[in-house]
């Protein structure tokens, strides 16, 4: 079997837009299960660690700063596949891209307010899902 975790986040936007119900719904009935969850906000320094290996792009500041600018719902998905699938689920990066009836294409407004984070490798979704959550906080399955 291929990777089974992923890691996502419901950022800032589409919390605010009360989005986070209907986001679950679309992520639980493609199939991947949620293995952990938390609701919860980012400081500047906790976005930028997060987020570190863009630190050098242009859009690196505003990226932080809206991120840290309201709550997430940060979460570990499992399903065979889990990466690739869960990227395709939610769309291209920039909504306007992203083909019609992902996660992105309904819910994002612009390649910032995208609405989810989706991990874009194996190793980055274990790096990710251990950033955020202890073993104690996911399903046992995991232990
Ligand atoms: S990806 O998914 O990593 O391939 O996409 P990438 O284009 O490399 O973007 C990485 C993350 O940066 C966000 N992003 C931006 N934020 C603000 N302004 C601009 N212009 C911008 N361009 C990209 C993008 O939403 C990605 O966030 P995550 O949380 O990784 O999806």
């Amino acid at each position: 079997m291929n990777t089974i975790t992923t890691f996502t986040m419901i950022k800032p936007d589409a919390v605010r837009a009360g989005h986070i119900g209907a986001i679950l719904d679309d992520i639980i009935k493609a199939g991947f299960k949620l293995v952990a969850i938390k609701y919860m906000q980012l400081n500047q320094d906790t976005a930028g660690i997060f987020y570190q290996v863009h630190k050098e792009r242009p859009f690196f500041k505003d990226l932080v700063t809206f991120m840290s600018s309201g709550p997430i719902v940060a979460a570990v998905l499992e399903k065979e596949n889990a990466v690739e699938d869960f990227r395709k689920l939610i769309g291209a990066t920039d909504p306007s891209k992203a083909e019609p009836g992902t996660i992105r294409a309904k819910y994002a407004s612009s390649i910032q307010e995208n609405a989810v984070h989706g991990s874009d490798s194996n190793e980055n979704a274990d790096i990710e899902a251990s950033f955020f959550f202890s073993g104690l906080e996911r399903h046992p399955d995991f232990l």
